[in-house]
């Protein structure tokens, strides 16, 4: 079996960040998301990787390069617009030949793994499986109707009267039958190649497709509300580690990671926490469920439930909390006294205390 990793898109959702970086390189617990991908799918046994990439294929090529350091190989496919999920089918066609595969979208995250989905898929091999869960309001979502022995009778997408509260979850197994389909479709009114067309036209011309009931934790991480969300479940997995500096001045509450080359002076860190290497924190209360990157300074600073990307620094600012902050961002304390003082950039969002 192959993977295909579905990295381009546009990620207009998490502006301003994606103007800069994929979004599938936002860091969940320090690491980026796309990592957690590519670890699910190596649990599989799945080596042959292939991943779509659009106009930042750099930045993702720069930290994966050719896989070998993740023990997998990857090859890198270029989607020059987002055109949907099943054209990026299309572009892999060579990649994928004859071969089973499964189809990953790179900004799920899926904590448990899906092992369990793919031994299912192994064992009957029908032309598609999809990755399931039920959700409170599946008007959002791509929705199976599904009978009671897990076979699809309908895929519908984003259904106004939803008859079914399966969502489909960003993952998706597909036998070589699955060429034909992305060949047959047309575009939809969104001008995409959807999946779901794909999928429904394989139901359509008789073949199997099954649905798997993912049991785990699972998050999207297209917008920033649930990057935090995820962050936090994934914290309170860590278990303590400290291998950076702290002093006798400072207090670690519990489950916190001061990574190697990490100062933590007269602070306390609240667990879960996560402080990346060579980040200095003076005078900071920082925690809980937060994530400070790598070569951070953080000077007097209090934050909790928030995400702090490599370089950003805070400095004489109490009070920020569901706060994800950009590569090098600075954020200090006004010395305009009672002014707040703002320089910011295309659609990005400050709120500040009334
Ligand atoms: P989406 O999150 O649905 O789309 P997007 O990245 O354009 O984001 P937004 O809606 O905020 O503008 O895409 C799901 C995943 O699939 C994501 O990792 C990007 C990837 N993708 C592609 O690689 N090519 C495509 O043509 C599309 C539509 C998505």
């Amino acid at each position: 079996m192959k993977a295909l990793v579905l990295s381009g898109g546009t990620g207009t959702r998490l502006r301003p960040f994606s103007y800069s970086m994929p979004k599938q390189l936002i860091p969940i617990a320090n690491k980026p998301v796309l990592e957690h991908v590519l670890d699910n799918i190596k649990d599989l046994g799945v080596t042959e990787i292939g991943i779509i990439v659009g106009d930042h294929e750099p930045a993702i090529a720069a930290v994966f390069g050719d896989g070998s350091g993740l023990g997998v190989r990857i090859t890198y496919l270029r989607q020059e617009a987002p055109l949907g999920l099943a054209h990026c089918v299309t572009l892999a066609k060579d990649f994928l030949g004859d071969d089973d595969f499964v189809m990953y979208l790179g900004d799920n995250m899926l904590p448990q793994g899906v092992r369990e989905a793919a031994d299912a898929f192994r064992a009957g091999r029908p032309a598609a499986q999809v990755v399931v869960q039920k959700v409170a309001d599946p008007r959002a979502f791509g929705v199976a109707e599904v009978d009671g022995a897990g076979a699809v009778r309908r895929l519908v997408e984003k259904p106004a009267e939803p008859r079914s509260n399966l969502a489909l979850i960003g993952v998706y197994f597909f036998t070589a039958a699955v060429h034909e389909a992305v060949a047959a479709i047309a575009p939809s009114a969104r001008g995409e190649l959807e999946i779901t067309d794909a999928v429904q036209w394989l139901l359509s011309e008789g073949h199997e497709v099954r649905a798997h009931e993912y049991a785990g934790y699972w998050k999207d991480t297209g917008k920033v509300d649930d990057v935090l969300e995820c962050n936090r479940e994934l914290l309170d997995g860590v278990e303590r580690s400290v291998a950076g500096e702290v002093d006798a001045r400072s207090t670690l509450i519990g489950a916190v990671v001061v990574e190697p080359g990490a100062r933590v002076v007269r602070s306390v860190i609240e667990g879960p926490a996560i402080v990346g290497a060579g980040t200095v924190i003076e005078d900071s209360r920082i925690g809980p469920h937060t994530t400070i990157g790598r070569d951070c300074v953080l000077t007097g600073a209090r934050l909790e439930y928030s995400i702090v990307l490599d370089g950003a620094t805070v400095s004489h600012v109490g009070g920020l909390r569901g706060s994800l902050l950009g590569r090098s961002a600075a954020v200090s304390g006004s010395e305009l006294g009672s002014h707040h003082r703002l320089v910011v950039g295309d659609h990005t969002r400050v709120e500040v205390a009334a």
